[in-house]
């Protein structure tokens, strides 16, 4: 089974949300799945960063964030996006039996016109950019969070709709895997957690904003003697890094009464310090060696491009495309 995904390198640091929605998954499938691919989506970064310079250093501190998290390149393949221009091919293969209907559906572009942004055509078709990072591989499972399942399932529509056309079964289907205790991650304010909502929670940050982030999650005004909602946002979190007799045991002092949300937030954030500080540490150091990070991606991109050839050849035969030999 091959296993993809990808994360844009927008410059914001990665957030709770980003963690357990979709970092942690990717460690962990390097335990089930052999090979599995992970790239840096500098090309869908493109419909909002316009400085090359900034993408530059993004796509950088991305690539420190996957290692440092654990992804590790002799498990993965870890890889740039632009390094696979074949990706654009697929592109816009996919987009001449893609309807419109389709992609104006897409909550990304819905909400932007909705908004009264102005859409540029990336954007719209952000979707079928995203599908061709899938089906290049035949990638068959793809982890991701809630807000992505949507564009997963127009990749498979879009799969099949070139598959039956063209009467081949070049592309294969791919499986959204979503982890279900992790689906969403709230932020401090309750809403998802999102850059877009300024409630998130930052992985990387030094210790006084991580600090700051927590201790303003919002609480209501039940008086520290009553029973709390075990539910509410502060535990939701803490359960992010619980394990689950100390989830347990925590249900049982919030429906006690006597503890104060102060004295969760503390905990909460110990927890948290503790969880991401080897990483922090990890980070540092890769962030010296600029070098060995460009050498991860390059061969990253040429064990991924062994993949992706065949497939595209395949689609390209099937639509009779090219001159053979040329
Ligand atoms: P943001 O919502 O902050 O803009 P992105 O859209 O860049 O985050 O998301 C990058 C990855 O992190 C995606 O796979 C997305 O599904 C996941 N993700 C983002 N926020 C959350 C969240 N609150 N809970 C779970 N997963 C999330
Ligand atoms: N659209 C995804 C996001 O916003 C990033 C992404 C691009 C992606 N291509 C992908 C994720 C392919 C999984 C598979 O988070």
């Amino acid at each position: 089974m091959r296993v993809l995904a990808g994360i844009k390198p927008t410059g914001d640091a990665l957030h709770l949300g980003n963690y357990f929605g979709a970092l942690r998954q990717f460690v962990d499938l390097q335990e089930d799945y052999a090979e599995p691919l992970y790239f840096i989506a500098d090309y869908h970064s493109m419909t909002t960063v316009r400085d090359g310079e900034q993408r530059r250093r993004n796509t950088f501190n991305v690539a420190l964030d996957f290692l440092a998290a654990g992804v590790d390149p002799k498990r993965s393949i870890l890889y740039l996006q632009s390094d696979l221009p074949e990706v654009c091919e697929l592109t816009w293969i996919l987009s001449t039996v893609t309807p419109m209907g389709l992609l104006e559906r897409a909550h990304a572009y819905k909400d932007a016109s909705a908004k009264g942004t102005s859409v540029n055509h990336g954007l719209f078709a952000y979707p079928v950019l995203m599908a061709a990072d899938i089906l290049l591989f035949r990638s068959e499972l793809v982890p991701v969070g809630q807000d992505q399942k949507q564009h997963l399932e127009m990749a498979r529509d879009m799969a099949e709709s070139f598959n039956h056309h063209y009467g081949c079964e070049a592309l294969a289907l791919p499986e959204p895997y979503i982890l279900e205790d992790a689906a969403v991650v709230p932020g401090t304010d309750g809403r998802k957690m999102s850059k877009s909502y300024d409630n998130v929670i930052p992985m990387f940050a030094g210790k006084k904003q991580v600090k700051k982030s927590v201790m303003g999650i919002v609480t209501d005004s039940t008086p520290v003697e009553d029973p709390k909602d075990p539910e509410s946002v502060v535990f939701q979190l803490y359960n992010l890094f619980a394990d689950p007799e100390e989830r347990k045991a925590m249900v049982e002092r919030a429906r006690a009464g006597g503890l104060g949300y102060g004295n969760v937030k503390k905990e909460l954030l110990d927890k948290l310090l503790d969880h991401f500080e080897p990483m922090r540490e990890r980070r540092a150091e890769l962030e010296q060696h600029p070098d060995d990070v460009a050498d991860i991606l390059r061969t990253g991109a040429a064990r991924a491009r062994a993949i992706a050839t065949p497939v595209l050849e395949a689609c390209r035969e099937a639509a009779g495309l090219g001159t053979p030999g040329a």
